[in-house]
């Protein structure tokens, strides 16, 4: 019977994460361990399996989400911290496609074909997902392209920035980590999450479009799939890199998070209405008044 695959990643200067096929996956601090008898203290290099791969890439989501708070990480939902959520959304998505061609063109020059049509697919799946966010705010009555062109929010910039940079790096193979992250994170959301926000909406609008795209009702669960299979397929050297850089997003995005959610429903509306330079839809400015909760529901 074949050996079941073992995988491992040193994230931080004394945490490796190491992952087996067989679904277990454990965080090794090498202190105490004489580096002679320590089997994960040089960098793995044998073939990776789906079943340890995804071990490693979910357990850097975890360790980078190991500082936020629960209650932060899920708070009640609100339809003002919805809305500057849509705006992060459509950041995010709106420069995929360019910076995902972009990384494909290096791997082009490096000779790696596999690379190349991967970067291509995912570029094609991604394209327009910023109009989404685009249509979700129009329907709730924002002027849209006005918002996103002049707000972008504060936590939302250095995952914004993280991506630029990856995708013009000499060896841009971690933006395929960076794409993991959001995504994995973006398929956790179930229907119910989905209900919730559209119970917010006023009746008859629909505002969800690109939450339902990026939750697991969406096309998000397959393109984690299909990320979890490529990542396994590549050499070890590109899959500790991908794994290394999908534990730096989620801390960025962690941190992006908390920034976001310690923020009070008024913050978030002052801030919306500068922007907007208008009076906000009367929905959108009443939700201040039912107490004053803090927190929003992270990335739509
Ligand atoms: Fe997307
Ligand atoms: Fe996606």
């Amino acid at each position: 019977m074949a050996r079941l695959v073992t995988e491992w990643v040193k994230v931080t200067s004394d945490i490796s994460i190491i992952a087996h096929e067989s679904g277990e996956v454990w965080f090794h601090t090498p202190s105490g361990t004489k580096e002679a008898i320590d089997p994960f203290a040089t960098p793995m290099t044998g073939a990776g399996a789906a079943g340890s791969t995804v071990g490693l890439l979910d357990g850097a989501i975890n360790l980078g989400f190991a500082g936020i708070e629960k209650r932060i990480a899920r708070p009640d939902p609100t339809l003002v911290g919805y809305t500057v959520a849509l705006v992060g959304a459509y950041h995010t998505s709106v420069d995929t496609p360019r910076n995902l061609h972009r990384a494909a063109r290096r791997f082009e020059e490096l000779g790696r074909p596999e690379v190349v049509a991967y970067l291509e697919e995912r570029a094609r799946e991604e394209t327009g997902h910023d109009r989404l966010a685009l249509k979700d705010l129009r329907a709730l009555g924002l002027p849209a392209e006005r918002l996103v062109s002049n707000f972008i929010p504060e936590g939302i910039k250095p995952l914004c920035k993280r991506f630029d940079d990856l995708c013009v790096q000499d060896y841009p193979i971690g933006c395929i980590g960076y794409s993991y992250c959001l995504e994995r994170i973006a398929a956790l959301k179930q229907k119910t999450d989905v209900e919730e926000v559209q119970a917010l909406c006023p009746d008859g609008v629909d505002a969800t479009r690109f939450l339902r795209s990026h939750s697991s009702l969406g096309s998000e669960a397959s393109h984690v799939e299909e990320t979890i299979a490529f990542v396994a397929s590549l050499p070890a050297n590109d899959r500790i890199k991908v794994v290394q850089e999908t534990y730096e997003s989620a801390l960025i995005m962690a941190e992006g998070y908390n920034h976001e959610l310690l923020k009070s429903k008024a913050e978030m509306l002052e801030e919306l209405r500068q922007v907007v330079g208008e009076a906000l839809p009367y929905r959108l400015s009443s939700c201040a008044s039912h107490g004053e909760k803090r927190g929003a529901r992270p990335a739509a």
